[in-house]
């Protein structure tokens, strides 16, 4: 389980007691929940690490020519996920990538699972409170286009927040701006480099 101290909940060694493989760390991928800043953190840390940043919505939304929403609209919710997966099988051959991924994706353990032999998998985490503050004012995410969207919300969160605990790091991005979250990912980066 990820903790919230920074530090690593993971092993990249073999240790007498595991038989764990040793994990080869090439790329960084963010996790998290709609609106807890994995694009713009994403996007800071890439800059900042010179690595290429993709954000898994907006390949798929390249690779279909058409946006998140009219593939829910078109061809629903399951045919969504089964892009995703498949966006996530193809990132396994990335180097050097800081990847930023939709809300949804880790709901499938199999990606989590996937992400984690070529990244350090960094979760950013908000309560759902303030995640309904961020993303109140916008209107393009289909799962939320419902008449309780901070209902959906709580419901989403509490069905996900479990798998998000099994990132690698845990980031609290409540308090922090985002430069603040890219700083703390880039710290995360370097001490599982080490
Ligand atoms: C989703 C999150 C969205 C997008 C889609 C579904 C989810 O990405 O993938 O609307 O299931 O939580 P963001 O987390 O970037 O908003």
């Amino acid at each position: 389980m990820g903790n919230f101290s920074g530090t690593l909940a993971f092993s990249l060694q073999p240790s007498a007691f595991s038989l764990q493989p040793v994990r080869s760390i090439q790329n960084l991928a963010l996790v998290g929940f709609m609106g807890a800043g994995k694009s713009s953190a994403g996007r800071l840390a890439a800059e900042l690490l010179q690595f290429e940043f993709v954000d898994t919505d907006e390949l798929i939304e390249a690779q279909c020519g058409m946006s998140i929403e009219e593939i829910f609209k078109q061809q629903g919710e399951p045919a969504f996920r089964q892009l995703e997966q498949d966006v996530v099988r193809k990132l396994s051959q990335r180097q050097k990538t800081v990847i930023a991924t939709g809300g949804g994706l880790i709901a499938d353990p199999a990606n989590l699972a996937s992400l984690k032999t070529h990244a350090l998998v960094v979760c950013l985490w908000a309560t759902p409170e303030t995640i309904w503050e961020r993303v109140r004012t916008q209107t393009h995410r289909p799962l939320l286009q419902t008449a309780d969207p901070l209902g959906k919300i709580r419901e989403l969160f509490a069905r996900r927040d479990p798998l998000y605990r099994q990132a690698d790091v845990l980031i609290n991005t409540g308090q922090r701006s985002p430069k603040e979250v890219a700083q703390q990912v880039l710290l995360q980066f370097q001490l599982a480099q080490k």
